[in-house]
């Protein structure tokens, strides 16, 4: 059975650690992930986005991470990220994700707040959480490309989180989507983070926070990639950032990458091996990896 994004995350915001979101497409990321979470007896909340619905199916997503959750022992969440269809997330709320994202970001604070409570009263009618963003991320999300960003602004998060009823808030502070996330210094908001976690009492999701691994880029650029000008958010941000209030870390970008690194090597080195479960493999030990290198990061290591 699925478990509650809900429960996991309340734990986590009472002792103040941070539980890993890890963006799923097929099923060598899903083995990969939950490999990682079960030798570190870590909750795992696996999230899907519009882009890998319209990839792999709403059904067969769905069907993979219910069977995950009945080979192993770990709670394991299934979550909608960045919902803006509604068509979409009343799907995923139907057939049974344990949480939905309704991202408004990019509407008028008044129509984020209308279209969010809507969400909310579809959701909780069924017990399901949502979570909602105030302020905007930078990057690329399907669509929606560089997106200048815009910090959530504390007072107003207050007044949103008390209109809309969501459960958990994605905050802008300075991160990014993909693996581009600053052109020179690391600049984060820290002080705006606070600051939002003292008005706002409830677990706060961070978007945007890949590390970007050196170690994975050089190996990918090893074999012919081009990931000139990548930055990611470094260690110490992201401690710093569970330490001021954030329960909810997502990852996809550093999946993606040692995805991609562990696949050129294997194609690259072996050019008259044709298996895919060959070339794949590997994708799934190197995506083990990166999990397990987050989940000991955030905390989550023993919690499940
Ligand atoms: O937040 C964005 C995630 O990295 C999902 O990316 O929309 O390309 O699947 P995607
Ligand atoms: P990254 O691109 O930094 O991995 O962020 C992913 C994310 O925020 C998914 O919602
Ligand atoms: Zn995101």
């Amino acid at each position: 059975m699925l478990a509650s994004t809900k429960d996991i995350l309340l734990k986590a915001h009472r002792k103040r650690y941070a539980v890993p979101h890890f963006n799923i497409n097929n099923m060598e990321i899903l083995q990969g992930v939950v490999q990682a979470g079960v030798n570190l007896k870590s909750p795992l909340i696996l999230a899907t986005s519009e882009g890998s619905i319209s990839y792999a199916g709403m059904n067969f997503l769905y069907s993979l991470v219910e069977t995950a959750t009945r080979l192993t022992k770990i709670p394991i969440a299934l979550h909608l990220d960045h919902g803006r269809d509604l068509k979409t997330i009343k799907e995923a709320i139907k057939i049974g994700y344990s949480s939905v994202m309704f991202d408004g970001s990019h509407l008028p604070f008044e129509k984020n707040v209308i279209v969010t409570k809507k969400v909310v009263s579809w959701a909780h009618r069924k017990g399901i959480s949502v979570e909602a963003e105030l302020g905007t991320i930078g990057g690329a999300e399907d669509d929606i490309r560089s997106r200048k960003i815009i910090y959530t602004d504390p007072i107003k998060a207050k007044e949103f989180v008390e209109r809309t009823g969501c459960d958990f808030l994605a905050v802008a502070i300075g991160t990014s989507h993909g693996a581009y996330k600053f052109a020179g210094k690391v600049a984060l908001r820290q002080d705006i983070l606070k600051e939002i976690k003292q008005k706002v009492k409830m677990p706060l999701v961070l978007h945007g926070a890949s590390e970007v691994p050196l170690s994975v880029v050089r190996e990918a650029e090893k074999y012919g990639a081009n990931l000139k000008g990548v930055q990611g958010i470094p260690d110490t941000q992201i401690k710093m950032a569970i330490k001021n209030g954030i329960n909810k870390i997502n990852t996809d970008t550093d999946l993606r990458l040692a995805f991609d690194a562990a696949v050129r090597k294997v194609v690259m080195k072996k050019p008259k091996d044709f298996d895919p479960r060959h070339i794949l493999g590997p994708a799934r030990e190197a995506i083990q990896k990166v999990a397990e290198d987050r989940i000991r990061l955030f905390g989550s290591k023993g919690k499940a």
